[in-house]
């Protein structure tokens, strides 16, 4: 079976949170179910860079003389070994730093079109114009990757099945109406049920329209943005998706995410030399200007520093982190206010609070792999993977109980800790008195040494791989061929 994959990150190539690992972890994740993908990204430059020095060296697969302004044309080439088709456009993607943003901060003007042109190119693909790369499924991720299954309706039959993913309901792509024709969508387009939005051209709403099958990164998620609280304004046709809508979790990848094998630790360990975090969390404290504190309950975060992630209900916690004699270590870039937050705490609390801001993949992994606690208070979450990471890397998540939270973390209630099941702690309301809440929890089972080392053991314990998140995209690509009436040659 092959498979088009199609998203705006991939790790290790391009990164700004969890879609990029997603990305970056199907196509091996699903090799072992013997199906073959590939994905398509953008060519921004770090992607290009990655191709130029591929072996074997990169092949045209695909020209095209005009797409939104310019000429492109797709490479393919497995940088690293990872399959990629490249959309190799300059005018629109020839520019360094984030993805999504021109360096004021501000969203390029032409995000419309550059994400449109994945898409058109996406959909060249899927309908067969790279002769040896014909998909029996077309896999879209996100607001980005939207209007694949849009185009793929308009262009009429003939197209394979598509699966829309959703990995984040708050970002939804919308453009003005105005710009239907340059996106080369039809008139009849702007339409409710089209890709018509509250008056704009809403790109993640096409998708939701018109893909075969829908997806979202975890079980709770999907129900909760199937309410008027959660839906995000999509609430409505996401209920009217309902028998298309799948919650799959996502995995965490354990070849880059593994405390035995990983570089980045001072110390490796597995789940029988959980002593040897020892030296993590006093590496940790001497990077971060932490004071050297063995046996203080050490608080660390790896997060985007969005309004999403609740980092501003840690801020609020900080005199409580001080009472119960605990340290925090956030590494973390977004929002303005919340990074002028974070460095006032540790003006405040020096050697108490410590803030690398920033966008670190070493120092992520030293946090995993060093503090006691991963402390994940978000509004909502679609998946999650740091709770994951923690878990991996014998750190006690505490979280907010939503979305893929919920469904990722077993709370250290007392059944639960009786039973030897535990492996976090889930707190609720989504308030800086419920985070207090998990906080003192969180430190009274750390008082106890035996029970705080079970928890991390059942935490390591977990199966967090991709094994059954593959196994679960292999059954529904597989259904939806067979429902499209096709067979798989390959
Ligand atoms: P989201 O996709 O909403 O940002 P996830 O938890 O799914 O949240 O994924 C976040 C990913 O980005 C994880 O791999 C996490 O380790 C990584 N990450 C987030 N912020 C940083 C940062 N400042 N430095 C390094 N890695 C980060
Ligand atoms: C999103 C979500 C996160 C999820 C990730 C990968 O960015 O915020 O919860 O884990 O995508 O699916």
């Amino acid at each position: 079976m092959l498979v088009l994959s199609i998203g705006s990150e991939i790790y290790p190539l391009v990164k700004t949170g969890g879609l990029a690992d997603v990305m970056g972890a199907l196509p091996g994740a699903l090799a072992a179910e013997g199906i073959t993908m590939r994905s398509l990204v953008p060519g921004y430059p770090a992607v290009l860079d990655a191709v130029a020095t591929a072996r074997p060296a990169a092949v045209t697969a695909l020209a095209i003389d005009d797409l939104f302004g310019g000429p492109a044309r797709v490479l393919a080439a497995s940088p690293g070994g990872l399959p990629l088709f490249v959309l190799d456009a300059p005018h629109l993607f020839a520019r360094p730093g984030n993805p999504y943003l021109a360096s004021n901060g501000v969203d390029w003007p032409d995000n419309a079109q550059r994400f449109a042109a994945l898409c058109r190119a996406g959909a060249m693909i899927a309908r067969g114009a790279i002769g040896d790369f014909v998909p029996d499924v077309v896999h879209a991720h996100d607001w980005q990757a939207g209007l694949v299954p849009a185009y793929l309706h308009y262009d009429g039959a003939g197209a394979p099945p598509s699966v829309m993913t959703v990995h984040n309901l708050a970002y939804q792509g919308q453009f003005p109406a105005g710009l239907l024709d340059t996106l080369g969508l039809p008139a009849a387009a702007y339409a409710i049920e089209g890709v018509e939005y509250y008056g704009s051209i809403g790109f993640l709403k096409a998708g939701l329209q018109f893909a075969d099958a829908i997806t979202t990164v975890s079980p709770h998620y999907a129900a909760e943005i199937a309410t008027p609280d959660g839906g995000m304004g999509l609430d409505g046709l996401i209920r009217a998706r309902a028998a298309v809508m799948h919650g799959i979790l996502n995995g965490l990848d354990t070849d880059t995410w593994n405390p035995a094998t990983d570089p980045a630790l001072a110390a490796r360990f597995d789940i029988d030399t959980l002593a040897a975090r020892s030296a993590n969390k006093a590496a940790l404290q001497a990077r971060m200007g932490l004071d050297a504190r063995p046996g203080t309950m050490l608080c660390g975060v790896v997060s985007r520093l969005a309004g999403q992630k609740g980092i501003d209900l840690i801020l609020q916690t900080l005199p409580l982190l001080q009472t119960l004699d605990a340290q925090l270590a956030v590494l973390g870039s977004g929002d303005g206010a919340i990074e002028a937050g974070l460095r006032a705490g540790m003006a405040r609390w020096p050697g108490r609070v410590a803030v690398v801001i920033g966008f670190e993949e070493p120092l992520s992994h030293l946090i995993q792999g060093g503090a006691d606690v991963i402390l994940v208070p978000s509004r909502f979450e679609p998946c999650g993977l740091t709770q994951l990471a923690a878990q991996h890397y014998g750190a006690i998540p505490v979280v907010s109980r939503v979305g893929g939270l919920v469904d990722t973390v077993i709370d250290a209630n007392p059944v639960a800790v009786s039973a030897g099941v535990a492996s976090g702690v889930q707190f609720a309301p989504v308030t800086a008195d419920g985070l207090a809440d998990g906080l003192r929890r969180a430190a009274a089972l750390f008082a106890s040494p035996p029970v705080w080392r079970a928890m991390q053991i059942n935490a390591m314990t977990l199966d967090v791989s991709w094994a059954q998140p593959a196994k679960q995209y292999a059954t529904l690509y597989r259904g939806l061929i067979a429902r499209h009436g096709g067979s798989v040659t390959r």
